[in-house]
């Protein structure tokens, strides 16, 4: 089996859903922990500014930055992140510091302002604030700047260890939908199980029980599918058993009349044996024909059914002169009833053809001698197909029983097989038209009527009066 497996399918796409949920919550997590890693640096670096801001006094009316070394060294004490500061007169210039500090925008005196920037390449956190020393008409701007080291690995540290358990919460969950999902599909894999260990011929029907609504429905399809298999082999298996019984009969008649013809001491009992032998090797003949016919109508191999439009009436005149000179033969009063025009049906037409010399071959042979026989097509909503005779007819009881495989009727006379009329209603069932069998004109006879469920015009919409036109009338 290569296809992928159900459990896999699901945990794949519930573990990209979770994985993609961590990953959204890892951003996010970063960005909350670089919040607060600049919250504790940016708030030592104010505490910087506002110390060198401090140290901006004036002197003699000048403004001189004075900060003793300790101070300065303090300041820029640092083991890990380098510190700059630069102290700027609005009139004067630099006053102190490391020029390379970018010159703070214009501000508010007094209001501390914060941006990032870079010196000497190196991306850095400014902070700085301007000022109005006191006994001076001058503005100075102390600027402070820190390289960003600290931040990052404070920002590391902290998405550590926010995002290190929910990874193993991931984990946890993961092995949890692993679980949850092999046994919510349990009663499915169960299922598929049972199915594969049968045997190909054991044919009884998968347990339903405890199955959840959509396996349930599933095995209650499998279990009709197994139910019409073994009524399909079991009809199959009958037949074959049928066919090769009534296949028997006439080929040990064969045998039979072919030695006595061998054995015969005279012309005229080698003739009656030749006869006989005639005789059986024609039902012979007919029976394999007749099985032949149900085959090719049997649903497997209704497929190569080749359907088209036929004209019924045409259909009724064509195989009606087939019978004729049978019907002179017997000196049956023949008759054909069929309209003027042409009624359509969608069907095949040697199917049909095959089923109206069924109907007609029994009404000649059941039939009374030398009685009538009707053929007649009506053409209507449910186009209609009929022969009727004036012979015994069937007796109610029997009417559903005839149309069975091999059945006859108990003082049915001639050589048939009793696959005719099966055949006649397996070719209707292909062309959806129902058979039925009622007693003739006053109640004598019997008539078999075929009726098609829809005119060609409705199987073939806005074709048919154009074809009318051209057909043979
Ligand atoms: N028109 C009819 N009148 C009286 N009985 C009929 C008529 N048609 C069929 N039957 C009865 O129904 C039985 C079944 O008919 P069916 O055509 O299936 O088989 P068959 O004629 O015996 O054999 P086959 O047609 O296969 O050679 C016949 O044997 C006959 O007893
Ligand atoms: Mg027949």
């Amino acid at each position: 089996m290569n296809s992928t497996s159900l459990r896999v399918g699901l945990l794949l796409r519930l573990g990209g859903a979770l994985v993609l949920l961590l990953a959204l919550d890892a951003v996010a997590s970063y960005f909350t922990a670089l919040h607060f890693a600049n919250l504790v640096y940016d708030r030592w670096l104010i505490d910087s500014t506002h110390s060198l801001a401090q140290a901006v006094r004036t002197t003699n009316g000048q403004v001189v930055f004075d900060l003793p070394a300790v101070g300065l060294e303090v300041f820029q004490f640092d083991e890990v992140d380098k510190t700059y500061y630069r102290i700027q007169s609005a009139s004067r210039g630099l006053i102190a510091g490391e020029v390379a500090l970018p010159v703070a925008a214009a501000s508010p005196i007094g209001a501390i302002r914060l941006a990032n920037g870079t010196v000497h390449g190196q991306a850095v956190r400014l902070v700085w604030i301007r000022i109005a020393p006191v006994g001076s008409r001058d503005i100075v701007t102390v600027t402070v700047a820190e390289t960003l080291i600290k931040r990052a690995t404070l920002t590391r540290e902290i998405l550590l260890v926010m995002v290190a358990p929910q990874i193993a919460l991931l984990g946890i969950a993961l092995l949890l939908a692993w679980l949850g999902v092999s046994r919510g599909l349990k009663p499915l894999t169960d299922l598929a199980r049972e199915i594969e260990a049968r045997d190909h011929h054991y044919l009884a029907p998968v347990s339903e029980a405890g199955l959840p609504r959509e396996a349930h429905v599933l095995a209650t399809r499998i279990n009709e599918l197994i139910a019409r298999l073994g009524t399909a082999i079991g009809a199959q298996k009958r037949f074959v058993a049928d066919a090769a019984h009534q296949l028997r009969t006439p080929l040990a008649a064969v045998l039979l009349h072919a030695e006595r013809a061998e054995r015969a001491a005279d012309p005229h009992s080698e003739r009656l044996a030749l006869r006989a032998l005639h005789g059986s090797v024609e039902r012979a003949a007919r029976l394999i024909q007749q099985l032949l016919t149900l085959a090719r109508t049997e649903p497997e191999a209704a497929v190569a059914v080749q359907f088209g439009r036929v004209d019924l009436t045409m259909l009724a005149r064509r195989v009606g002169e087939e019978w004729i000179a049978r019907a002179l033969e017997h000196e049956l009063d023949f008759g054909l009833v069929v309209p003027q025009e042409p009624v359509w049906v969608r069907g095949d037409e040697r199917l049909l053809s095959e089923l109206l010399s069924n109907l007609i071959d029994n009404a000649f042979r059941y039939g009374r001698s030398r009685g009538r026989v009707t053929l007649m097509v009506e053409a209507a909503a449910a186009p209609r197909l009929a022969v009727e005779d004036d012979g015994p007819g069937i007796p109610a009881a029997e009417r559903h029983k005839i149309f069975e495989r091999f059945y006859r009727l108990p003082d049915a006379g001639g050589d048939g097989c009793g696959l005719g009329l099966s055949i006649v209603r397996e070719i209707a069932s292909l062309h959806d038209a129902q058979v039925e069998v009622t007693s003739g004109e006053n109640g004598a006879g019997a008539r078999f009527c075929v009726t098609f469920a829809r005119t060609a015009a409705e199987a073939y919409p806005g074709t048919v009066q154009r074809t009318t036109a051209s057909a043979p009338s």
